[in-house]
């Protein structure tokens, strides 16, 4: 059985930064709603918005001080229904951002538990005594000091991984995970359609305590192999917990940020039988260079690690990391926007449901935010090495020329990117060449050509720079088959006749040619057919069998004719 999340386009929100419907610099609710039809646009048909629950805002949301309702500045439940429902009107699924592994330390649960060792709450969190030294190595990782923070009415310290301000459960207490196990009922009965997971391979710690083991990384491991603080065996209990309750309300995802530097310990996470999360976020393409060569043996090692029946998933940016337009940026505007669209039109046709990030449909890049404007509690600790913080990559969408870039009525919470007068949605919008308008067709030719999204895939072996692959939809069985080929057929010019007697046989294929490299590359090909899109030729052009010739970073897409 095919689910809804396996076809679909994820599109990412940091709603601080989406819209912003009340001119007080900081998006919200009402302003994600009032732009629903640009998603739409896109040929996305699920978000992902990240936490928009009440929080002291230490981390942005990522530290919740209430798990069931909406931060004030985000609006409040009524909008949160009103969101909902016109998502659906346009058939779009909302995820939210689960953070459970930690809490705010200013959530009524920690407020408790830190009163006193007998609070019947202070379980719920992870302790050691005090004795003027932490008991291990682990690391606050937004703080670069230890994670055991001191708490004095109680003579103990407790973890936080990440700051201070985020104190983490012990999820080993079965009270915690049935507090949590309701928490997504109750969201789940408000119409959410799933959750993002964070740090979901965090939830469980070693019992022991044990130190992490040296590792040579210093971004973003901080020199630590984190055997011992995350990525425990016992986490996968949970996740079958999970993944029982969301698909017993019906067709529910789960995506899951299981802090994979490691591929296998992310796939893991689909568990062997394919019974916990639906997806595990696949960050490999994150630590890509711009190279076809690298994206290939990433996409192969991905699909291989999956277990049987998992559905892969793919990403190029968050809100952790730098936007990809600007790690692979060229040596001119002209190159880095090229790379951009075969970026895109990778993640688009890769077999695998592709998350976006608002604004990489417009080229959003990152720039140096001056650090009296830094508000990412890792930029400031980290100044002044600027990528480190994650500020840049966080800035306001740029949605037109205007003063606030349409984005604010206001002073946005973080400054603009400085391009945004020339880059921006209006600018590109009635542009057919421009980054957005690709991003658009690409979306529309995901849905209308079912090999994009639901075929096989096999990549072929052309040329060195040249990213390959055949995305192909067995024939004869059924009518998805059968419109695939109808349409594959019309291209290819088969008489109508001919198309009502293939049905029983054809496959439709689309074949994709990712020219990497910045000159032209001479790519034989032993099938010729009709371009369905292409960045240097034209909707219909016939190509030959034979040896193509692709321009510099062109992206090719046809489909073939039998
Ligand atoms: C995840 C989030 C990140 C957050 C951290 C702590 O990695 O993506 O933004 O700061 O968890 O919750």
């Amino acid at each position: 059985m095919r689910h809804w999340w396996e076809d679909a386009v994820f599109y990412q929100i940091y709603p601080r930064s989406f819209m912003d419907s009340d001119g007080d610099g900081i998006g919200d609710l009402r302003g994600i709603e009032s732009r629903l039809d640009h998603i739409v646009s896109l040929g996305a048909d699920a978000l992902w918005i990240s936490p928009v629950f009440p929080s002291p805002m230490k981390d942005f949301g990522y530290d919740v001080s209430d798990y069931r309702g909406i931060d004030p500045m985000f609006g409040n439940l009524e909008d949160f229904a009103s969101l909902i429902a016109a998502a659906k009107r346009r058939g779009i699924r909302v995820a939210l951002d689960l953070v459970a592994n930690h809490s705010s330390d200013e959530h009524p649960w920690f407020v408790e538990a830190r009163s006193s060792r007998s609070n019947p709450r202070h379980p719920w969190y992870l302790w050691v005594e005090d004795t003027g030294r932490p008991p291990n190595n682990w690391k606050a990782i937004f703080e670069l000091g230890s994670a055991w923070h001191r708490n004095e009415a109680t003579g103990e310290r407790y973890l936080g991984t990440f700051t201070r301000h985020q104190p983490e459960f012990d999820w080993r207490n079965p009270e915690v995970r049935r507090a949590f196990y309701d928490i997504m009922r109750y969201w789940y009965g408000l119409g959410v359609d799933g959750f993002r997971l964070d740090v979901a391979t965090a939830y469980i710690k070693d019992e022991r305590l044990r130190s992490n083991p040296f590792s040579p990384r210093l971004v973003p491991d901080l020199l630590q192999r984190h055997l011992y603080d995350r990525n425990r065996p016992e986490v996968h209990e949970i996740f079958r917990d999970m993944r029982k309750a969301a698909d017993a309300a019906g067709e529910r995802v789960l995506i899951g940020e299981t802090h994979g530097q490691d591929h296998e310990l992310a796939a893991s996470c689909h568990g062997g039988a394919n019974d916990e999360l639906h997806m595990a976020f696949n960050f490999d393409f994150l630590n890509q260079p711009w190279s076809a060569e690298a994206f290939r043996v990433s996409a192969e090692r991905w699909y291989a690690a999956l277990p049987e029946g998992a559905w892969p998933n793919f990403t190029l940016s968050n809100h952790d990391q730098n936007r990809h337009a600007w790690r692979y940026r060229g040596r001119t505007e002209e190159e880095t926007e090229a790379r951009a669209k075969l970026a895109a039109a990778m993640l688009l046709t890769l077999k695998g449901t592709p998350f976006l990030y608002y604004g990489e449909e417009i080229g959003m890049t990152c720039v140096r935010i001056p650090r009296r404007r830094l508000r990412d509690p890792l930029g400031i600790r980290t100044w002044p090495f600027w990528r480190n913080g994650r500020d840049q990559e966080r800035t306001p969408m740029q949605w037109d020329a205007s003063p606030g870039a349409g984005f604010s009525s206001g002073e946005p919470w973080l400054p603009l990117n400085p391009d945004w007068r020339s880059r921006n949605v209006a600018a590109q919008e009635g542009e057919p060449a421009s980054l957005l308008s690709w991003y658009r067709a690409l979306g529309r030719l995901r849905k209308a050509e079912e090999p994009l999204s639901r075929g096989s895939i096999e990549f072929l072996d052309l040329r060195r720079g040249v990213l390959a692959y055949d995305r192909r939809i067995a024939g004869g069985s059924g009518a998805g088959a059968a419109a695939g080929a109808a349409a594959d057929a019309a291209a290819a010019d088969v008489a109508a006749a001919d198309v009502a007697a293939a049905d029983a046989a054809p496959a439709a294929t689309v074949r994709v040619l990712l020219n990497f490299s910045s000159r032209s590359i001479e790519a034989p090909t032993n099938a010729g057919g009709r371009v369905l899109l292409g960045t240097h030729r034209s909707e219909g052009e016939t190509i030959q069998a034979g040896p193509v010739i692709l321009g510099p970073c062109e992206a090719l897409l046809y489909s073939l004719s039998r």
